[in-house]
C-alpha cells in the first residue's frame, strides 16, 4: 500500500503543472498580493483556491461564509463556483485587504455575489446568527486568526445547515501542532480544536495533510453534540 508521499518542490511543481487552471484574473490578484508583507503565509495557494471551488460546486452550496478575507483569493475562487443566485459573505477585521480584492471580484463578474463584513469575526458571526438564524449557510471556510478558530468553528457549525461543510485551513499550522515547545496561543488553539474535532459527533471528519493542513468537517443531520459534553 502506498504511504503518504513527502512533498518535494519537484512534485509540487508537477501537481501545479498537471492540475492548476488558475486564470489571468486570479493570477493577477495573487501577483498584486505578493508585494504585501507576509502575503505568502496568509493567502491560500492557487491549488487550495481551486480545491475550495471544487468543494463548493460538489456540495451544491449557494450560501457561503468566508472567515478571513485578506485580499480575497478564497472569496474569488468560491464565488466563481456559486450558482448565479449564490451569495458569499466574507469577513475580515481590516477593510484594507478586501479593498484590494474587490476590483478583481468585479472583473470576474462575481462582486454582486460577495458581501464584505468588516469587524472581529466573532461579532460578525454573532450578528449573522441574529439576522439570519441558524442553518442559513451551506458552506464555511475558516481562515482567520488561529486563536479564534474554536469560536469560529462553533459559530460556523451553528450557521450551517445539516449536511453543510466547514473547511478549516492551517490545521497543521506550519507543523507546530506536533512541536511540544510551541505553546503560543495560536498553536494551542489549533491543537485543541483538532483534538476536539476528533471527538465531536456532530460532524463527519477528514484531515488532509495538504498545504498547511486542511480539515473538512461535514455537519451531520439530526441532533447530536460533542462527545462527553452536556447537551445545550
Ligand atoms: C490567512 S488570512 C486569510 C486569507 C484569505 N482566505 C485568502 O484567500 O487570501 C487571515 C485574515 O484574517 C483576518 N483576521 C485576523 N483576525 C481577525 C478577526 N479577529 N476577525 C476577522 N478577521 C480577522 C486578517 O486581517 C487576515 O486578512
Amino acid at each position: 500500500m502506498a504511504q503518504q508521499l513527502e512533498s518535494t518542490p519537484a512534485l509540487l511543481e508537477y501537481v501545479a503543472r498537471s492540475s492548476l487552471r488558475e486564470d489571468d484574473i486570479a493570477r493577477r490578484l495573487r501577483a498584486q498580493t505578493a508585494g504585501l508583507p507576509a502575503a505568502q503565509a496568509l493567502q491560500v495557494t492557487p491549488e487550495q483556491g481551486q480545491f475550495l471551488a471544487l468543494l463548493v460546486a460538489l456540495s451544491g452550496a449557494a450560501r457561503v461564509l468566508d472567515i478571513g478575507t485578506f485580499t480575497g483569493y478564497s472569496a474569488l475562487s468560491m464565488a466563481r463556483a456559486l450558482p448565479a443566485h449564490g451569495r458569499l459573505v466574507t469577513c475580515d477585521i481590516s477593510e484594507k485587504w478586501p479593498g484590494i480584492g474587490a476590483p478583481f471580484w468585479r472583473e470576474a463578474q462575481v462582486a454582486g455575489r460577495i458581501e464584505v463584513r468588516i469587524g472581529d469575526a466573532r461579532e460578525t458571526l454573532a450578528k449573522l446568527r441574529a439576522e439570519e438564524g441558524p442553518a442559513a449557510f451551506d458552506f464555511a471556510f475558516i481562515d482567520a486568526d488561529k486563536a479564534g478558530y474554536p469560536a469560529y468553528y462553533e459559530a460556523a457549525l451553528d450557521l450551517l445547515r445539516p449536511g453543510g461543510l466547514i473547511v478549516l485551513d492551517n490545521t497543521l499550522f506550519f507543523g507546530r501542532v506536533v512541536d511540544p515547545a510551541a505553546q503560543d496561543a495560536d498553536t494551542v488553539a489549533v491543537r485543541e480544536l483538532n483534538a476536539a474535532l476528533l471527538d465531536d459527533d456532530r460532524i463527519d471528519l477528514s484531515m488532509l495533510p495538504v498545504a498547511d493542513g486542511i480539515t473538512l468537517a461535514r455537519k451531520k443531520s439530526g441532533e447530536s453534540r460533542p462527545s462527553g459534553q452536556e447537551r445545550r
